[in-house]
């Protein structure tokens, strides 16, 4: 599209703005004494009609928001607007025609004010850029949308990985998961985490390999470990970073970083581990070229972390850590003895008793003994994992509503070291399989009394009207008990997981979910795969549903952004009247 006719000479007469169609455009044609000028008639921030703004010394500015834009070219003065389409005026004997070239490339364009809402946590910006650049039935277009938030969210945080960076990639691990329509909505869940993360920080300076030969990777991996010990973060980052350059392959950065986040016991409640695999999965997804930028990100967190055998509640009036030591000297024994009996499989039901029971020493001598008897290291953690998902079942709702975050610490880190335990498996990553199981063994009062798993059998309701009844029950507050039963008795009645978790996603994306809601949901949901087949899995989906009714509902504001955004995008009118 060129050159187009759009008026007379003889109409514009007066100084002043005419509303034109065009091709299927609507110009607003301002003719100033500087000359005329066309723009998109739709303001690029809301849609509010811009031949109702003002003109003022070449500043064209709406008057909704107040954006500002500079008429000759569209440019917006305010970044929470779009610069406004701007269109060249000729005029040539008695015509005027406008020139309706494209002026910019739609994808390069919103990359960039995707970059700019993440500088500026600017929430309509990030869901614009989004919905632009993301199809939502290609999961995959979905990629480099996160990767610019996960490298943006890696160099402009001096203190590190943290609730934005894991949140975002939550939500890319969500995706499979969620309808169509909602893959979007969670990737500006993750986006948007992101911004409001980094917004005020300090940027992070990477610090360089070291120079010269490369050291090998043990002598590294010994030196990062020392380094952590003693919180040199300069001294573990530049070990890293020579590890990466040198081209040490995702199993071995793994297990430097995994052996360092269990040097000390269950680590700043489980955040070390946890952001570690988040950290490590992101790389998947976008790739492992990313790791220089990415993975010096977690350093703050190692070094600055609570060492939970300075806590009281792991020394006394039993020292936990003493019971763990001694464990830990057995490991090796019992992963020899293992060797020999050739992968035992144990049932959860099996050792679900005795992990959700008020005896540590019966808790880590189960764990040895299992491990002996030949149950494979993975296998282990998945035992622990399942036992911390039971005490979100089983959370009474007479408990302080902050304890909620008590089990999800726990149910997060197990979660953690089973997925560092599948793709290392490193006998130091073990440790941490016994600190999350004295974890549960610490929650046990949060499951006095007990709430008990729903028992319901099969009813004539059909499970689409009960995913309905679980959407509607969350507009109420703290509906619990009766979330956890609507699940159970929807799968009870033949309804299917996929769709329940489906439904529970889009719930989780309708809130403004917090960081340990979102957590917990992913990782039941990632607890469910690993448990399919088995009936313990549905306890999982329980844990989710039970979780997100106790932090719902919630203003919904987020989520009202992106459906403004998704509005302007389908060209409706946000501004009435
Ligand atoms: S500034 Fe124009 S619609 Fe908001």
């Amino acid at each position: 599209m060129g050159k187009v006719r759009i008026a007379s000479r003889s109409e514009l007469d007066q100084p002043g703005c005419r509303v034109y169609q065009v091709d299927g455009h609507t110009l607003a044609l301002f003719q100033t004494e500087a000359g005329l000028f066309a723009v998109d008639n739709r303001c690029p921030h809301m849609g509010f009609p811009l031949d109702r703004g003002s003109v003022k010394d070449g500043i064209l500015t709406c008057h909704w928001h107040h954006a500002r834009f500079d008429l000759a070219t569209g440019g917006a003065f305010d970044l929470f607007a779009d610069d406004v389409p701007a269109y060249p005026v000729f005029v040539e004997g008695e015509e005027v025609f406008v020139d309706l070239s494209p002026t910019r490339d739609p994808e390069r364009y919103s990359r960039k004010r995707l970059r700019d809402g993440l500088e500026q946590n600017l929430r309509l910006v990030v869901a614009k850029a989004v919905i632009n650049l993301v199809q939502p039935e290609i999961p995959a277009t979905a990629v480099a949308p996160f990767t610019i938030g996960l490298t943006f969210g890696s160099q402009y945080r001096a203190g590190g990985w943290a609730m934005g960076q894991t949140i975002n990639t939550c939500m890319l691990n969500l995706l499979p998961h969620l309808q169509t329509v909602d893959r979007p909505v969670a990737l500006y869940q993750g986006l948007t985490a992101v911004a409001r993360d980094t917004e005020g920080m300090a940027p992070r300076f990477a610090i360089e390999p070291l120079p010269g030969p490369t050291v090998d990777f043990l002598t590294l991996k010994r030196w990062f470990r020392q380094f952590v010990e003693v919180r040199d973060g300069e001294g573990a980052e530049r070990c890293l970073a020579t590890a990466i350059q040198a081209g040490a392959d995702a199993g071995h950065i793994g297990e430097m970083l995994f052996a360092a986040a269990t040097d000390h016991r269950y680590l700043t409640i489980g955040h070390v581990a946890d952001f570690t695999n988040k950290a490590l999965e992101a790389l998947d997804q976008v790739g492992w070229e990313h790791a220089s930028t990415v993975l010096p990100s977690l350093l703050p967190s190692y070094v600055n972390a609570t060492r939970m055998e300075e806590r009281n509640e792991w020394r006394h009036p039993i020292d936990l850590a003493v019971i763990l030591q001694i464990a830990f000297e057995k490991i090796p024994a019992a992963l020899d003895a293992g060797r020999a009996k050739n992968g035992a499989v144990y049932p959860l039901a099996r050792s679900a008793p005795t992990l959700l029971s008020d005896n540590p020493q019966a808790i880590v001598d189960l764990l040895l003994h299992m491990l002996a008897d030949g149950v494979a290291p993975q296998d282990l953690a998945q035992h622990v994992s399942y036992a911390a998902g039971r005490r979100i079942v089983h959370f009474h709702t007479a408990n302080e509503f902050g304890d909620w975050d008590t089990v999800l610490h726990t149910f997060t880190y197990a979660n953690a070291i089973q997925q560092g335990l599948r793709r290392v498996g490193s006998p130091e990553l073990l440790r941490g399989v016994f600190d999350a199981a004295l974890s549960v063994y610490l929650d046990r009062f949060l499951n006095i009394p007990a709430a008990p798993l729903p028992e319901v059998g099969p009813t004539g309701d059909e499970p689409a009207a009960l995913l309905t009844a679980f959407s509607q029950l969350l507009d109420e507050r703290y509906q619990v008990n009766q979330a956890g039963r609507l699940v159970a008795q929807f799968l009870s009645n033949g309804g299917q997981a996929e769709a329940l978790m489906a439904t529970i996603g889009h719930a989780l994306l309708r809130e403004d979910p917090d960081f340990h809601t979102i957590q917990t949901v992913e990782t039941a949901f990632s607890q469910y795969r690993l448990l399919q087949g088995q009936p313990e899995a549905e306890h999982m989906l329980i844990a989710a549903a039970r979780y997100l009714a106790a932090h719902a509902p919630t203003p919904r504001a987020q989520n009202q952004t992106y459906q403004i955004a998704l509005r302007l995008h389908r060209g409706e009118k946000v501004f009435e009247g």
